[in-house]
């Protein structure tokens, strides 16, 4: 068993308590930041708040830590083990995306042998097991895009558990290449490559920004990460699409298509397609020829 303290407080004190946290026993501490894609099944945070979620292996220092702390009036709860890293596996079954492709856990393959296109994902600490909205709406326009135009070149950017380009590899898409800017995540999409029976470089896994992806510019570019940054990258990220090329965007609330948009149509983009899932969108665009 081990012993898990739940700390709620503004996200510019959050660095602050993990410190303090980890000084006063914690094993390990998860940040939960406003506006971060929380893994699914996670509680949603309270309005402009963030969290805290310290474990401690056993129940005494975690109470110490949480007399240490008394106006976050928190109490040790004791959670299996294996809880905090893995517990939101079981929820993560066998799901259809798209018309060809279904993601499945490695440990649940029945279903899976009648897909079209199978995508084993064990995820790890990585995002992107395939059931937040976002995944899916890339994943579903990747092999839309992809049975339209075989063989295209694409390139995910902030690629996470590799899901998405995985699933490019899987159905045919020709370069495929992935970017990270989190080591640990990177590492996550070698080994779901590897999972999936992809050989070794396949896929490139690079851990660099969008501008210094090497090569000719991606036929189909998606990038599923947050409206600040994908606001921020604009230049580079436009600038991996080829002419006549696609960009899926996603990671995007439903009330920031507008602002996503206005960034890529800057960049000489034009929109082409939305699609909303739940409250997030996905928004499409595209070099002209
Ligand atoms: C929401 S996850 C998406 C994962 C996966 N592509 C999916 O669709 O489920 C966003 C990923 O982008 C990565 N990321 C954030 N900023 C980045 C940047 N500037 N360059 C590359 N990756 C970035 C994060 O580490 C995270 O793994």
């Amino acid at each position: 068993m081990s012993f898990l303290l739940v700390l709620v407080a503004p996200p510019d004190e959050l660095e602050i308590l993990a410190a303090d946290l980890f000084d006063l026993g914690a094993a390990g501490v998860e940040l939960q930041e406003p506006g971060q894609l929380l893994m699914p099944g996670t509680a949603p945070l309270p309005s402009g708040l963030g969290r805290c979620l310290a474990h401690f292996t056993d129940r005494e220092t975690a109470v110490a830590a949480a007399a240490e702390l008394p106006r976050f009036d928190a109490v040790p709860v004791e959670v299996p083990e294996e809880d905090w890293s893995v517990a939101w596996r079981a929820h993560h079954k066998p799901m259809r995306i798209g018309p060809r492709v279904l993601v499945h856990p490695p440990w649940d393959t029945a279903e899976a042998s009648r897909a079209q296109v199978r995508v084993a994902i064990d995820p790890g600490m990585a995002f992107g097991t395939g059931s937040h909205a976002t995944t899916a709406l890339c994943l579903e326009r990747l092999d839309e895009l992809l049975a339209e135009r075989p063989g295209a070149d694409v390139l995910d950017i902030g690629t996470g558990s590799g899901i998405l380009a995985i699933g490019a590899a899987l159905l045919g898409a020709g370069r495929v290449c992935a970017t990270e800017n989190d080591p640990i995540a990177l590492e996550a999409a070698r080994g779901g490559a590897a999972l999936n029976g992809l050989a070794e470089g396949r896929i490139e896994l690079l851990l660099v920004e969008p501008d210094h992806v090497p090569g000719a510019p991606f036929g189909i570019v998606v990038a599923n990460i947050l409206l600040n940054t994908l606001v921020e990258l604009a230049p580079a990220i436009a600038a991996r699409v080829a002419r006549g090329g696609r960009l899926v965007l996603s990671g995007l609330l439903a009330d920031q298509g507008d602002e996503a948009e206005a960034a890529y149509r800057a960049q000489g983009l034009r929109t082409v397609g939305r699609k909303q899932r739940e409250e997030w969108i996905r928004v499409e665009l595209e070099r002209p020829a």
